[in-house]
């Protein structure tokens, strides 16, 4: 239980201007040329996300004693590899969705061919961001190496990509409670996992800490994407800034749809449970991460 949600919020909040901030100086500018690229990059990433991936990164980096000045790039990395994956998850060959974070999607703003441009200049720029993080802090090299392929992994065919797949593979079909776990871990969790681990590494913290993240992060992503599952039925469109009822529309196999949506937030809870017992070789340190998996339970966007 969050002892005092109302302060909990308001940290969340802070955090998420920090973010925003930080992703203002780390994009190109609207007019670099060509414009339009940018702008619609611009578009896709400046819309009120909640920003918790590079949150993650900050905290994974606080938490093993580095400052979050020296995980910037990083940060903002993930977040744009984050926005590519909707930018992609909502064209018409996927969810086939109109509305993302309370705005036009971008393909309905800038055309399917510029939108499917911008998820690939966003996927891209995160790693020309990444690769720069050597210029802003004392991170040691080797770290930024390995953080790099940790992140292209999680992001890629054996991960979110992954996940996205058997997520469309799955599309009419009666897959079962295993199958669906799996689709979870690879197409929500790697990223979040990933996040977490980034600033964690870059901070040089041990292969305990580290090993401790990874089960949080993975519980977490469980927790995070059943109930973005259950606010695509219960949920509203003003709070989630996204359609309700895609999940439906397109036939998916979610965890209401298997289990019902009691049980499914039991799950959830069950998972946010897990969240609290990864983090038990953490202190008072890791306070915010065990407030951030019980937010999560609560959330309405
Ligand atoms: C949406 O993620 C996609 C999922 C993995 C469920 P978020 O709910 O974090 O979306 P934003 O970034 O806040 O818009
Ligand atoms: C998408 O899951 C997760 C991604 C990797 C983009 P959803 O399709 O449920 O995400 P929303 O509900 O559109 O944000
Ligand atoms: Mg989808
Ligand atoms: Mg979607
Ligand atoms: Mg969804």
């Amino acid at each position: 239980m969050i002892s005092d949600p109302q302060s909990f919020l308001n940290e969340i909040r802070i955090r998420k201007e920090y973010v925003d901030d930080c992703l203002e100086k780390c994009l190109s500018r609207a007019n670099t040329y060509p414009a339009l690229i940018h702008e619609a990059m611009r578009y896709a990433v400046f819309n009120g996300g909640k920003r918790l991936r590079p949150i993650m990164v900050f905290e994974g980096a606080i938490l093993g004693g580095a400052r979050k000045e020296d995980v910037i790039p990083a940060a903002c990395a993930v977040e744009l590899i984050h926005t590519y994956s909707l930018v992609h998850d909502d064209l018409p060959a996927m969810d086939d969705d109109d509305l993302r974070r309370g705005q036009p999607t971008c393909h309905i703003v800038y055309g399917e061919a510029n939108a499917i441009l911008t998820g690939d200049a966003l996927l891209t720029a995160a790693f020309e961001l990444l690769a720069g993080n050597m210029k802003v802090s004392s991170v040691k090299a080797e770290n930024l190496l390995r953080v790099i392929g940790e992140m292209a992994a999680a992001a890629g065919s054996r991960g979110m990509i992954g996940g996205q797949v058997l997520d469309l593979q799955s599309e009419g079909k009666n897959i079962d409670y295993e199958t669906l776990r799996k689709l979870h871990r690879l197409k929500t969790g790697e990223l979040f996992r990933a996040a977490l681990k980034t600033g964690a590494i870059l901070s040089g913290m041990s292969e305990a800490g580290l090993a401790a993240l990874d089960n949080y992060a993975d519980n977490f992503g469980l927790a995070f994407q059943i109930i973005d599952d259950i606010l695509d039925i219960e949920g509203s469109e003003d709070m989630t800034g996204k359609p309700v009822g895609s999940d439906e529309k397109n036939h998916k196999t979610t965890y209401p749809s298997l289990l019902g949506i009691e049980k499914s937030y039991q799950l959830a809870q069950e998972a946010v449970k897990a969240c609290q017992e990864d983090l038990k070789c953490f202190g008072e340190e890791a306070a915010f991460l065990r407030n951030l998996a019980y937010y999560t339970l609560d959330r309405k966007s």
